[in-house]
């Protein structure tokens, strides 16, 4: 297209709204489907492979996976921060308040990245093992799979203070949890869908213990727990529980990835505050949403296909930027 005339103010508008999306949307350029295709052709299987294998003995890795994903995508991109321990030079991320002893799947991680090493040695990032043990782990518990964007690299730096800011508390209002997200470019849409991920794994009592007892002015239990779900929580943390204790996230179907966690919020079943504010906030843009999913678990799959996406396109480090780690605990070279 040769025009000789000066840009017409169209063309200038054009320009600009490119520029602006592009600046808005940096970063996903570089990540691609097929980024190791000739490089690891088998890291899907043997990601697969170990998380299959570890669900022998561990019905709760696939959803334990799935949150380091989550947990290391919001604290600085997707850059493998949530992985690395803590050294001289590293305070880890693991004892933030958001993931302090509650993290886990971390010697499972040790085993893809060891399985990867030895077919494609430096080859796959450990940002890349969370992203696509996320695909496996849905996937093998029941859930839908998408196209894993590749490319990432791991970072050289842990953040905690970032991590207690960055990632939602489950005591977070419901305005918190929107601008946290909002903070890392999603929207209530992808709120909706991601918390739709509490259809599986376990909680300890601390993540919501508050809401049993002395919740409200009058020293009441937070009103929007169902009564039956009240006692039951009530009966598995006692006022004085066991801090090892555990509660299933969805007591419907607790392995499995469906869409029972909405149908729960509707029943005033949510585990935590910030699941059932979702639903039970007045007003809020988020219900009807929670109602559609509900309704309709391919909705909420495809959904998931497109906010795991996204997320998964949070700042990520590509090209020369960062290193692909060698140990997913350490940064290369000390
Ligand atoms: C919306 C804000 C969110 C909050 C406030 C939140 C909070 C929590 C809390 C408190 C736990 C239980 C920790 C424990 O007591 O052991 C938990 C577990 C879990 N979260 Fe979230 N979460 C959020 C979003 C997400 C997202 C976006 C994902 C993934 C896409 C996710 C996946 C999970 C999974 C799978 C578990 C169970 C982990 C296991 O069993 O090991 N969460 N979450
Ligand atoms: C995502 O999971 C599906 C189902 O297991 C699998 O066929 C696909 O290869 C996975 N994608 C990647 C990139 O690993
Ligand atoms: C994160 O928050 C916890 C609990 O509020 C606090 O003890 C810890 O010092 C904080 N960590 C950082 C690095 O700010
Ligand atoms: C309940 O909370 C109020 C403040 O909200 C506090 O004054 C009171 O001591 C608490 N009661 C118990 C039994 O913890």
């Amino acid at each position: 297209m040769a025009r000789s005339s000066t840009p017409s103010s169209l063309t200038v508008a054009t320009l600009f709204a490119a520029t602006l999306l592009f600046l808005l949307h940096p970063s996903n350029a570089q990540l691609t489907a097929g980024f190791y295709a000739k490089t690891c052709p088998d890291v899907s299987s043997i990601v697969q492979n170990v998380i299959h294998e570890a669900l022998q003995s561990d019905p709760r890795i696939t959803a334990s996976l799935l949150r380091l994903h989550f947990h290391d995508c919001f604290v600085k991109g997707c850059d493998g921060s949530i992985l690395l321990d803590n050294s001289p030079t590293i305070k880890s991320e693991k004892d933030a308040a958001p993931s302090f002893q509650t993290v886990r799947g971390f010697r499972v991680v040790d085993k893809i990245k060891e399985a990867i090493e030895r077919a494609c040695p430096k080859t796959v990032s450990c940002a890349d093992i969370l992203a696509l043990s996320a695909n496996a782990s849905v996937y093998l518990s029941g859930g839908p799979y998408w196209t894993v964007l590749l490319g990432r690299r791991d970072g050289l730096t842990a953040n905690p203070a970032l991590a207690n800011i960055s990632i939602p508390s489950p005591f977070d209002s419901y305005a918190n949890l929107v601008s946290k997200f909002a903070a890392v470019g999603l929207d209530i849409t992808d709120l909706v869908t991601l918390s739709g991920a509490h259809t599986f794994g376990r909680a300890h009592c601390k993540s919501f213990s508050p809401r049993l007892y002395n919740f409200t002015a009058n020293g009441g239990p937070d009103p929007t727990l169902s009564p039956w779900y009240l006692t039951a929580l009530r009966k598995l943390c006692p006022p004085n529980f066991n801090s090892r204790v555990l509660a299933e996230n969805d007591p419907t179907t607790p392995n499995l990835f469906d869409n029972h966690y909405y149908s729960n919020l509707q029943k005033n079943d949510g585990l935590f505050q910030s699941d059932q504010e979702l639903y039970s906030t007045a007003g809020a843009a988020t219900i009807s949403i929670v109602n559609s999913f509900s309704a309709d678990q391919n909705a909420f799959f495809e959904s998931f296909t497109r906010s795991i996406i996204n997320m998964g396109n949070i700042s990520p480090l590509t090209g020369s930027n960062g290193e692909i780690r060698f140990n997913c605990r350490k940064v290369n070279g000390i």
